[in-house]
């Protein structure tokens, strides 16, 4: 009888090395280094390419229940990104790199999604057949979660990112772009490549000011 093709990766004898973990640390860590939000950027356009790649995080995104209910609706084009720039031009009217980013992703909940999940058998029988309550709202807990992943991954990707809201964005984003009710938006994440950023050292010397010391913020053993 012919020998199986193996069933597993772990019998190639590449795959005997031991793993560098190391170096995926690393570049965790360097990515962190780099996060923040950038306020400025070239107008170049983003490949689909790249783009698919950082949108396809939503893949690896946890979510409440397996619920998957978070989105993401992505605007490259500039007649719609001008639109969106020029409604969130009110708030604060500072904000001119809305239209300097070439992707703009528009990120997501949906509370009926989870509703719908946590009734559904498995659910009901962790919970005595009442839907669960709520410790918070996952909905939101995930599309935030979400929110983190795609700036991570544009920064992953060479790009700087940045995120924004707008106390009218599920109208400004329901007109613009159709989204249903349901769907509520938890703001806009900007994605480009990095222009010089004239608010970046005087953030940074603000934030140095109002940082507030890590014992206000992680408490162990008990707050
Ligand atoms: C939920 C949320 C909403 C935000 N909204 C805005 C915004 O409307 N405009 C803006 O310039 N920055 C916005 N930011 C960015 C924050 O101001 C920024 O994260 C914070 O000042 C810390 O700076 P850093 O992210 O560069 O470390 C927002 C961030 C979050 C998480």
């Amino acid at each position: 009888m012919p020998f199986a093709p193996p069933v597993t990766r772990a019998v190639f004898p590449s795959n005997r090395t031991a793993p560098t973990y190391t170096v995926r640390v690393m570049e965790f860590r360097d990515i962190l280094a780099r996060r923040r939000m950038h306020r400025a950027f070239e107008p170049t356009p983003i490949s689909r390419e790249v783009v698919e790649r950082i949108v396809g995080v939503i893949r690896r995104a946890p979510s409440g229940g397996f619920t998957q209910g978070s989105s993401i609706v992505v605007v490259t084009d500039e007649d719609k990104r001008r639109q969106i720039a020029a409604a969130f031009a009110d708030h604060p009217p500072t904000q001119q790199f809305v239209l300097q980013a070439p992707v703009h992703l528009v990120i997501s909940g949906n509370e009926a999604l989870y509703h719908a999940r946590y009734h559904e058998p498995d659910k009901l029988a962790a919970t005595g057949g009442v839907e669960v309550t709520w410790p918070v709202p996952y909905w939101f807990v995930d599309a935030g979660a979400l929110m983190m992943l795609v700036l991570a991954a544009a920064i992953d990707e060479g790009l700087a990112s940045a995120f924004i809201g707008h106390p009218d964005q599920k109208r400004i984003f329901g007109e613009l772009l159709g989204l249903p009710d349901e769907v509520v938006p938890i703001g806009l994440a900007l994605v480009g490549h990095p222009a010089p950023d004239p608010t970046a050292e005087q953030g940074t010397s603000r934030m140095r000011s109002r940082r507030r010391p890590r014992g206000d913020l992680v408490h162990w053993e008990r707050w």
